[in-house]
């Protein structure tokens, strides 16, 4: 897919959410949104996500996603996703928390939330990504300021977040052209970097 611009907003409740409503009114597939910080950002178990500014808060629609019912498989494959975009856009090498954290040094960087979107008879996903990429630790919540990171902490200098969106569109954009031609080489790649892979997963996974 060639490279299309991101709708850009200074400030949403939920990206995911954001991109939900617009793909019921007709949204293109690979339709991107961007926003500069999130009002009620959500994470899986409708946990809430802290969405500061300074952070990177992203959703991608895929439109008629094969497999699309398999969010567990589908998050994997993106965590390898945002970890290669975060490796090629700021050089950091997160390791991924099961099933779909990121972490450097101890601390949460990035948390991803999948979700499938039936319109009619059609099933679409949202990626949605959220990525402290030069978040403040003094903009976090108390309980969040010991657990969580940010990448320009850990790189030590400012990082251009516009360009961690663009590596993560390429990844993506690779990713989910045809994500069973990849599904291998992306799972194995998971394993590697997953640091807590659940024993009755590996089980699950080579029967
Ligand atoms: C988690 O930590 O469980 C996942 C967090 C996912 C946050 C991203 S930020 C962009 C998109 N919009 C949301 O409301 N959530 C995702």
């Amino acid at each position: 897919m060639e490279e299309r611009k991101p709708v850009i907003l200074e400030e949403t409740d939920s990206t995911n959410r954001w991109l939900k409503e617009a793909a019921v009114k007709g949204a293109p597939d690979g339709t991107v949104v961007i926003a500069r910080r999130q009002t009620s950002g959500r994470g899986r178990f409708d946990r809430s996500f802290s969405s500061p500014e300074g952070g990177l808060y992203y959703s991608q629609l895929k439109r008629n996603f094969p497999g699309g019912d398999d969010l567990v498989k589908i998050t994997q494959l993106v965590a390898v996703a945002v970890r290669r975009a975060i490796i090629e856009s700021t050089g950091a090498e997160p390791q991924i928390k099961w099933i779909n954290d990121l972490y450097l040094q101890g601390k949460k960087i990035c948390g991803i939330l999948c979700e499938s979107v039936s319109i009619g008879p059609e099933n679409h996903i949202i990626v949605g990504i959220g990525i402290n990429v030069n978040t403040r630790p003094e903009d976090l919540p108390g309980e969040l300021q010991d657990k969580a990171g940010s990448l320009a902490q850990i790189c030590g200098r400012g990082l251009d977040t516009d360009a961690v969106a663009a590596a993560l569109t390429r990844q993506l954009d690779k990713l989910l052209a045809d994500p069973k031609a990849l599904e291998n080489e992306y799972s194995k790649e998971y394993r590697k970097y997953c640091y807590n892979f659940p024993e009755d997963m590996i089980i699950k996974q080579e029967e």
